[in-house]
């Protein structure tokens, strides 16, 4: 791949031939055609500017403000088996009351299912490899037993496909693999995947975002005119690599794959991903960019492709260091008061007096760019390795690249600010924070925007719905650094969810304003009813919405909790990546079949 040239001159144009232009051109003014008239048009991406600063580099620190400690990956078994008790706190009143269903609602105590046509094992699968890990012996035997004897695909409805790929099929793939074997989880595996093929048939090869699991049809996203999120698209590869590794069927691989071949050739001059794309054309859609909700996941998979197949597909090694490069350009920050680093995003904006396209940024950060702090550190220790199969633990500053130890500075920092974020009345973090623009003595450095005082309705951002990427983020940093402050966060993010967000009767409930205490449980209702009303702004980023989110604390949240506080040969980071949803898949050596090497 050609070596990117990054540029501070907004009024830069996409270095692409002149063919390349006159196509995008034409495909532009063909999307400005169709959609012309509607509500925030979709034009085809344009090079966005007037953002792009200089920024230095940070130098390289190993932890900041903290030079020595002891490395002991030893279990802490209390804190360990306190989260194995609230995991069963939340699996029994599911199994109590919503044995099968998809989704299960703690304070109603009542499950429901994605669909009408009924439940496809979605709580259920994503679950079973945390029990096999906890080693609940019976609440496994009889999970096995549900997905031998009642779970189907054969449900006549439009079912998310990312969604289903990460929990569904990667949760089936996981538990043949910590259960060495079992055949049952293969066969189901293979049935859900033939089920979901057809998802690639697009002009692009891009995946539609729903399929219907009886008709076996892929399905355009009715709520975003067909188009696909980057993070959707590109967010099933290491469970369908890793069947198709299993079985020897190459469809499976080579369809994944072929996603992965299309971004990369819709790689735009500056290396930056917007959040959608379209399926017939394979290109990038002007629309935001940014690290959080339909994009994440894009650059965890990189990494992580990469790490797979252990380290021979240099495809996913480039195109990981030019996002990571891309990301460094234009997406981090530095607040201005504490320092504190933190990403933004940008969005798109046509300006009223000349109708041209712009480009605004905006110093907002969802929880769900938390995964990227850990995700850094893993990629520094890995690909900004010079020799990655003998890294210290913590590494050394010799043992990176100068990559390497950017990636590894940003990662660490990240997670601080992640970590800042809880500092609030209840110890949970919100779902969206923005940073100040200017220093702002006597105010933090990040806020929630648009807070209402304790007693009015709260706004979105105020919530804390279980989610697991700091954690998440916690558990790689402990692993890479052995610092044993990353287990006192964890402990004390636990700390809270068991105060605040644990229900009595059973499972745990999201809470709506992680500045008020005693803190108001979230009504499911209401965050239905909450979805529908946010569904027109969800090109601005209102997506994975919180409908699920006790099987959220059960199989992702809780699991990193307890892996944070299980010794170090649990599942060791040089033999397992996680999926997105946090099932672990083993790290293998593919025969010559992909043609990335
Ligand atoms: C969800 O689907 C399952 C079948 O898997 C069914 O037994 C259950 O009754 C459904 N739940 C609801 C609330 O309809």
């Amino acid at each position: 791949m050609e070596r990117l040239k990054f540029t501070t001159d907004i009024a830069q144009k996409p270095q692409s031939s002149g063919f390349l232009a006159i196509f995008v051109l034409i495909l532009g003014v063909l999307g400005l055609l169709a959609l012309a008239g509607a509500a925030g048009t979709y034009i085809y991406y344009q090079n966005p500017g007037g953002y792009f600063w200089p920024e230095p580099r940070e130098p390289w620190a190993a932890i900041p403000g903290e030079a020595e400690w002891t490395v002991d990956f030893s279990a802490d078994v209390e804190k360990r088996d306190a989260v194995v008790a609230a995991f069963k706190h939340a699996w029994s009143a599911y199994e109590r009351d919503a044995m099968g269903n998809d989704e299960y609602h703690p304070i109603k105590r009542k499950g429901t299912n994605l669909t009408d046509a009924g439940g496809i094992g979605y709580t259920v699968i994503d679950s079973i490899d945390t029990m096999l890990l906890m080693g609940l012996d019976e609440e496994y035997t009889r999970a096995r037993q549900w997905v031998e004897s009642s779970m189907t695909f054969d449900r006549d409805a439009n079912f998310n496909v990312f969604e289903t790929t990460i929990r569904v099929l990667g949760g089936l793939l996981s538990a043949y693999e910590l259960t060495d074997g079992d055949q049952l989880y293969l066969d189901r595996a293979i049935d859900l995947a033939d089920r979901m093929l057809p998802v690639f048939d697009t002009p692009s090869g891009l995946p539609y975002s729903q399929v219907n699991l009886a008709k076996r049809v892929g399905v355009a996203d009715p709520d975003n005119r067909g188009l696909v999120s980057t993070a959707e698209a590109s967010t099933l590869q290491l469970e369908f690599r890793y069947l198709g590794y299993l079985t020897d069927n190459l469809d499976y691989w080579d369809k994944a794959e072929n996603v992965m071949k299309v971004i990369r050739r819709a790689r735009l001059p500056n290396g930056l991903t917007p959040i959608f794309m379209s399926s017939d054309a394979g290109k990038f859609m002007t629309s935001d960019i940014r690290l959080g909700s339909r994009a994440d996941s894009y650059f965890e998979y990189l990494l992580k492709q990469y790490l797979q197949t252990g380290g021979v597909e240099a495809m996913y090694r480039e195109m990981y260091a030019d996002s990571m490069q891309a990301i460094h350009d234009n997406l981090i920050e530095t607040s201005k008061t504490r320092g504190l680093t933190f990403t933004l995003e940008i969005h798109p904006k046509r300006l009223a007096h000349n109708n041209q396209m712009s480009w605004i940024r905006t110093l907002k950060q969802d929880h769900l760019v938390c995964f990227l702090g850990g995700s850094l550190m893993l990629g520094a220790t890995t690909t900004g390795a010079l020799f990655p199969s003998s890294v210290s633990v913590p590494p050394k500053k010799e043992e990176l690249s100068e990559v390497g130890q950017r990636d590894w500075t940003t990662g660490v920092n990240l997670i601080e600010t992640c970590v800042d974020t809880y500092r609030t009345a209840s110890g949970l973090s919100p779902e969206i924070v923005h940073f100040r623009e200017k220093i702002d003595s006597g105010k933090g450095d990040w806020f929630i925007k648009d807070a209402k005082p304790p007693g009015q309705p709260p706004v979105y951002d105020a919530r804390y719905i279980l989610r697991p990427e700091t954690v998440e983020s916690l558990f790689l940093a402990w692993r890479l650094t052995g610092h044993p402050k990353y287990r006192a966060y964890g402990w004390e993010i636990f700390q809270a969810i068991e105060t605040h967000c644990r229900v009595p009767g059973g499972g745990y409930a999201s809470v709506l304003n992680v500045e008020e205490v005693p803190v108001t449980w979230e009504d499911k209702m209401e965050t239905f009813l909450m979805v529908r009303r946010f569904s027109f702004f969800v090109l601005a980023g209102w997506d994975r919405v919180p409908d699920d989110n006790d099987g959220v604390l059960q199989s992702e949240t809780l699991k990193y909790l307890f892996l944070l506080f299980s010794d170090n040969t649990v599942l060791p980071l040089d033999q397992y990546v996680f999926n997105t949803e946090a099932h672990p898949l083993p790290i293998f050596s593919p025969s010559v079949r992909t043609g990335l090497f």
